[in-house]
C-alpha cells in the first residue's frame, strides 16, 4: 500500500443529527444513557479497584460495525472465561450498543463495553456475593497513529524491561484491564525514540503489541504468534484474507531472535 488515507476519508464522513450534549460521546453507566461527561463509575467498583473485569472495544466505519457478532461472542467469552456475568443478554448488549452510536451520530465510532465484578461488598470474597455491572460508551473513532506513520510504518521496540503477564496468570484470549505490562512498555518504547512496543513472554517468544496483534512476513510466509495473545477479531480477519488470497500462514511460535 503506498498511500494510506485513513483520517482524510473519515473526516470526510457527514456526522448524523445528534443533540449537542452528546457532541464528545455517549455512555452507558447504572442502567441509563447519559452525555460521555455524566458516564462515570462508582469508586467502590472492583472493575476499578482490582482490575475484576472484562471487556471489548469494536469499531464503527462509514457507519458499519466491523464484525459485531464476533466481537459479542468474544465478550461472552471472555465474561465466561472471569466467572462474570453479563447483565444484559447479547441481544440486549448490540442494542445498547448501537444506540449509543445513533446517540452521538456517529460513523466512524469507537465502541468499548465492560462488566465489572460490581461494587465491593461484605462478604465480597465470594464471586456470586457480587452484582455484576455494565458499562459502554462511544467517542468519535481514534487513531492510535496517523496516516503519515501508518504509511512509512512505526518504529517498534521490542521491551526489554517488561515480559506480557504470563497467560498462567491472567489469561490473554479474555479480554482484560491488565494493562500495566502493555502501558510501560510504550513508554519505554517512546523514551528510547521508537513509536511502539512488542512484548515477549519469558521464553522470549513475541506475543503482542498494546491494543494489536502482530505478524510478520518471512521468506514469504505470514506468522503470527500462536500464544499469549489475545484471539483478536482483526488477526481473524487477516487469517481469512491470507486463505482467500492463498498466502502461506503459519500460527507458531516466533522466537524474537527471527526478527533479526
Ligand atoms: C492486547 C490486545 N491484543 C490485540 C488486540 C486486537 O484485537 P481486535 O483485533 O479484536 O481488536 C487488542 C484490542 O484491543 C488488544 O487489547
Amino acid at each position: 500500500v503506498s498511500v494510506i488515507e485513513a483520517e482524510r476519508i473519515i473526516a470526510n464522513h457527514e456526522r448524523m443529527p445528534h443533540s449537542p450534549e452528546y457532541e464528545n460521546g455517549s455512555a452507558y453507566t447504572q442502567d441509563t444513557y447519559r452525555p460521555i461527561e455524566q458516564g462515570v463509575v462508582p469508586i467502590t467498583d472492583a472493575g476499578f479497584i482490582h482490575a475484576d473485569a472484562a471487556y471489548d472495544v469494536v469499531s464503527a466505519s462509514a457507519g458499519y460495525m466491523f464484525r459485531m457478532q464476533d466481537h459479542i461472542k468474544r465478550f461472552t467469552e471472555s465474561c465466561a472465561k472471569f466467572g462474570l456475568e453479563n447483565p444484559y443478554s447479547e441481544a440486549q448488549t448490540e442494542e445498547i450498543l448501537n444506540n449509543l452510536v445513533r446517540l452521538a451520530g456517529l460513523k466512524d465510532a469507537y465502541i468499548w463495553w465492560a462488566v465489572t465484578r460490581g461494587e465491593l461488598e461484605e462478604g465480597d470474597r465470594v464471586s456470586a456475593q457480587y452484582k455484576n455491572k455494565f458499562y459502554a460508551f462511544v467517542t468519535p473513532y481514534m487513531f492510535i497513529h496517523g496516516d503519515e506513520l501508518r504509511t512509512r510504518g512505526a518504529k517498534v521496540k521490542i521491551s526489554t524491561e517488561f515480559k506480557r503477564i504470563p497467560k498462567e496468570s491472567v489469561d490473554p484470549t479474555a479480554k482484560n484491564f491488565h494493562w500495566m505490562d502493555m502501558k510501560l512498555s510504550v513508554f519505554e518504547a517512546i523514551m528510547s525514540g521508537a513509536e511502539w512496543s512488542v512484548l515477549t513472554d519469558f521464553d522470549g517468544n513475541l506475543t503482542e503489541a498494546p491494543g494489536c496483534n502482530i505478524f510478520l512476513i518471512k521468506d514469504g510466509v505470514l506468522k503470527t504468534p500462536d500464544d499469549g495473545c489475545l484471539e483478536g477479531i482483526t488477526r481473524q480477519t487477516v487469517f481469512d484474507l491470507a486463505e482467500e488470497l492463498e498466502v502461506k500462514l503459519e500460527v507458531t511460535k516466533i522466537p524474537v531472535q527471527e526478527l533479526v
